[in-house]
């Protein structure tokens, strides 16, 4: 039924009262039961402040920085802060974001314009990326008109393979992406050589340190075996990265750093057309809080180097004890792990493993693998801080499960979306045209009318969120993606307009 706004007012009691029934069913990011999403410290105090910050400021719209120059003040102490630890020099500018997407975004289009700029006339740029790249740059792409070739990875290794970068490279390759480290795997991509190619072939390489930048410098500090890849590295163009995540800021917290000045002249908006005030946005949002600004810049300054480099110390301690315990139950660890853990197992199911961890109360995230590109089902842990004091009680339900989990033979249906996932990959092209998108398009509006409501009800859609994810997790695994990212367009459409 839809909402309409109420006649009478509802009281501050009544207000709370239907929020905290609406988060019922939600995780609790501060209970350290989250291995993905949530970067907790378990500090309660530097929470308190994070808090406070970004109330005092919530208020104030770093769209206006000349009616609030504490955007400016803020903003410029949090650039310098990430540019002097990915060891730019003083040639090196940024802008403050609110997530690692907009980071992207901006280094996308900076990246698009030098090089239809240096071209001197219009044709579709690519961006050149290893399959482990995070999906942001595909939707830089399709939002700004740029296509997007996804390369094979090592997968011994689950980096970048430099080789079919290069052979992927053309006269439209306007971008190359590096990640330290990538999401699913957590393994950093070999950047100097990949710098090496961008600077042949005069191509931007942004590197994607969103999940890095505020943990990589202190880890390697402390005698991890990090290899070098930031600014110091002649050809990294743009670096992203984020204080949302291993900064630990509030979110809303993502810096984009350019080598030089005038490549950030390419990502900035300014309009003086209109009637109206003069509009510089140097990111994409133009009205934004001051708080997530706020509560990052006190963050950083509460922990301070050592505080990073006590925090990171807990997560080694707690990766360590993990990758031991899994190679000792029989999983396979995939490549190097830094703060993110992914593992695979020949003999278990790991889309029912995650639904065992959720039902024990743990967050796990199983990954759907590549199955073509020789990259099979995972599960990735996010390790952060927090875990070190819940990791024993997570292991010993991760051991129970397992074993319970080698007893069950897989269900009929299981193998039935699989055969049926095989056949659909033979028959589905694996570039899809214009042309056929459209009839695609058509085709899928008549058949969502007649049977959407059948697809909710056989996912168990039709009465909410599903508690197991597990089928679910078999059909992205096996159907090919241009299926399911069609099927799960419209059922968000729909739980969204339906309610859970
Ligand atoms: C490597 C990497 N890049 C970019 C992003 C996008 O960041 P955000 O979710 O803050 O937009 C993520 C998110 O997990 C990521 O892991």
């Amino acid at each position: 039924m839809r909402k309409k706004l109420p006649i009478e007012p509802l009281t501050r009691d009544e207000v709370f009262q239907k929020l905290r029934e609406y988060s019922i069913d939600d995780a609790d990011p501060l209970s350290g039961r989250l291995f993905t999403i949530a970067f907790e410290t378990g500090l309660d105090e530097l929470k308190k402040v994070a808090y406070d910050a970004f109330k005092m400021f919530m208020d104030k719209n770093m769209l206006d920085f000349t009616e609030f120059p504490s955007a400016i003040r803020m903003e410029k102490d949090i650039v310098d802060i990430a540019a002097s630890l990915m060891h730019g020099d003083g040639d090196v500018v940024g802008t403050y974001t609110f997530g690692g997407t907009e980071s992207v975004f901006l280094a996308v289009k900076a990246a698009r314009d030098k090089f239809i700029l240096d071209k001197g006339f219009i044709t579709i740029p690519e961006i050149v990326m290893p399959i482990t790249a995070h999906p942001c740059y595909d939707k830089a792409a399709e939002y700004m008109g740029l296509k997007v070739k996804r390369v094979k990875i090592d997968t011994e290794t689950y980096r970048a393979d430099v080789d079919s970068i290069n052979e992927a490279l053309t006269e439209n390759t306007a971008m190359i992406v590096g990640s330290a480290p990538n999401w699913p795997f957590g393994t950093i991509d070999p950047i100097s050589e990949l710098a090496e190619i961008a600077l042949e072939k005069n191509v931007w390489l942004h590197v994607d340190a969103c999940v890095g930048g505020f943990i990589l410098p202190f880890m390697k500090k402390l005698g991890e075996n990090i290899p070098e890849f930031d600014f110091r590295i002649e050809g990294v163009s743009s670096i992203s990265l984020d204080p949302h995540k291993y900064a630990y800021s509030l979110i809303g917290a993502s810096v984009i750093l350019f080598r030089k000045e005038f490549y950030k002249m390419f990502s900035q908006y300014v309009n003086l057309k209109w009637p109206g005030y003069p509009i510089v946005n140097p990111a994409v949002l133009s009205s934004r809080s001051e708080g997530p600004l706020a509560a990052t810049w006190a963050v950083l300054h509460m922990l301070g180097e050592k505080g990073y480099l006590e925090l990171a110390k807990k997560i080694i301690t707690t990766r360590n004890k993990v990758s031991s315990k899994l190679r000792d139950i029989g999983y396979k660890i995939m490549g190097d792990p830094t703060v993110i853990i992914a593992f695979t197992s020949d003999n278990i199911n790991l889309f029912r493993l995650s639904d065992y961890m959720i039902r024990r109360g743990w967050y796990f995230l199983a990954q759907k693998g590549v199955p073509e590109m020789g990259v099979p089902p995972s599960i990735h842990l996010t390790i952060t801080p927090i875990h070190e004091k819940l990791v024993d009680e997570m292991l010993k339900d991760l051991e129970e499960g397992t074993s319970e989990l080698l007893k069950i033979p897989p269900t009929d249906v299981e193998g039935l979306v699989e055969s049926l996932g095989l056949i659909m990959s033979l028959v589905t092209p694996e570039e899809i045209d214009i042309p056929m998108l459209s009839k695609l398009l058509k085709e899928a509006e008549k058949l969502l009318e007649i049977y959407g409501p059948k697809l909710l009800e056989a996912f168990n859609l039709d009465k909410g969120l599903p508690k197991e994810m597990a089928l679910i997790n078999q059909v992205f695994n096996s159907l090919p993606p241009a299926i399911t990212e069609l099927l799960v367009n419209y059922i968000v459409i729909q739980l969204f307009k339906k309610g859970v």
